[in-house]
């Protein structure tokens, strides 16, 4: 059955991917980011597929940016029942380094942005009787050196999803989080740059330790988030599923 997806970040990396993927799998999809323009590769190459999609500019971390863009996705689109919380940033610096705005701004675009998003969009979940959400969590949720705005917000993901999940359950609506590990995309690429590290020894060195010896591209993600969104999906909620090649972060 087509439903109407919203997949915030979705300019680029996991978000894109999940995009496609989705729309793949026969949805049309709000392909929301940032800047309306930078949306426009990922809803070219839906559209080329044969897919539907639309680009949406909102910033996830403002209220009346997300009401509005919902609303957009509802008029344009249909009443949107699919939505992937993917928009993040790092704004990493070990503890005694971090400023208050590194730890707000990540805070803010990952847990509010996941807030204001699922709360706009559950009107309409809860309207259809069905609904999917998707969190992006982080293997980063377990700790991790430098990041500690990122793992807090990403722990916080989780609890959310868990909280969604009681909450909307009995309206046919799941909500469930994927926690990555290593991925391939611009994020770790400017984790690369800032530590030094040519991406390359960057992506070597990382996957030393990840058992099936790759790393992650963003399709693994998608591919899971494909699967929580499914309709076969209805009676797995609440859950975390780590995508990191392996038992451990
Ligand atoms: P990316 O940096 O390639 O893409 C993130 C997208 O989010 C960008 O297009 C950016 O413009 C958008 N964005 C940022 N702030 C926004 C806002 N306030 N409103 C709307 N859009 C906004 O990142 P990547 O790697 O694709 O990550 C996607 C998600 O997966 C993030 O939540 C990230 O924390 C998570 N993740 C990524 C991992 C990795 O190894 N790449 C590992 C674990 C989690």
């Amino acid at each position: 059955m087509t439903r109407i997806a919203i997949v915030t970040g979705a300019a680029r990396g996991i978000g894109a991917a999940t995009a496609l993927r989705l729309a793949r799998d026969g949805h049309a999809v709000a392909v929301l980011d940032l800047d309306e323009a930078s949306c426009s590769d990922t809803v070219a190459a839906i559209t080329q597929a044969g897919g539907r999609a639309m680009a949406v500019g909102a910033n996830v971390a403002d209220s009346g940016a997300v009401q509005a863009a919902v609303a957009r996705v509802t008029e344009e689109l249909g009443a949107p029942t699919i939505l992937v919380n993917n928009a993040g940033i790092i704004r990493d610096n070990l503890l005694f380094k971090m400023t208050e705005d590194d730890w707000d701004s990540v805070l803010g675009v990952h847990l509010r942005g996941a807030f204001l998003m699922s709360r706009a969009v559950q009107q309409h979940q809860v309207e259809a009787g069905w609904g999917r959400i998707v969190n992006l969590s982080s293997t980063s949720a377990l700790g991790n050196r430098g990041q500690a705005n990122y793992a807090a917000a990403k722990a916080g993901m989780q609890g959310f999803t868990k909280t969604l999940a009681i909450e909307l359950g009995r309206y046919g609506v799941t909500a469930n989080a994927i926690a990555p590990g290593f991925i391939v995309t611009d994020m770790t690429r400017s984790t690369a740059e800032r530590v030094g590290v040519p991406f390359d020894d960057f992506v070597a060195h990382s996957v030393a330790d990840i058992p099936v010896a790759r790393a992650g591209a963003p399709e693994d993600i998608a591919n899971a988030a494909a699967f929580f969104c499914s309709e076969e999906a209805g009676f797995v909620s609440g859950q975390v599923l780590y995508v990191a090649g392996g038992p451990r972060a």
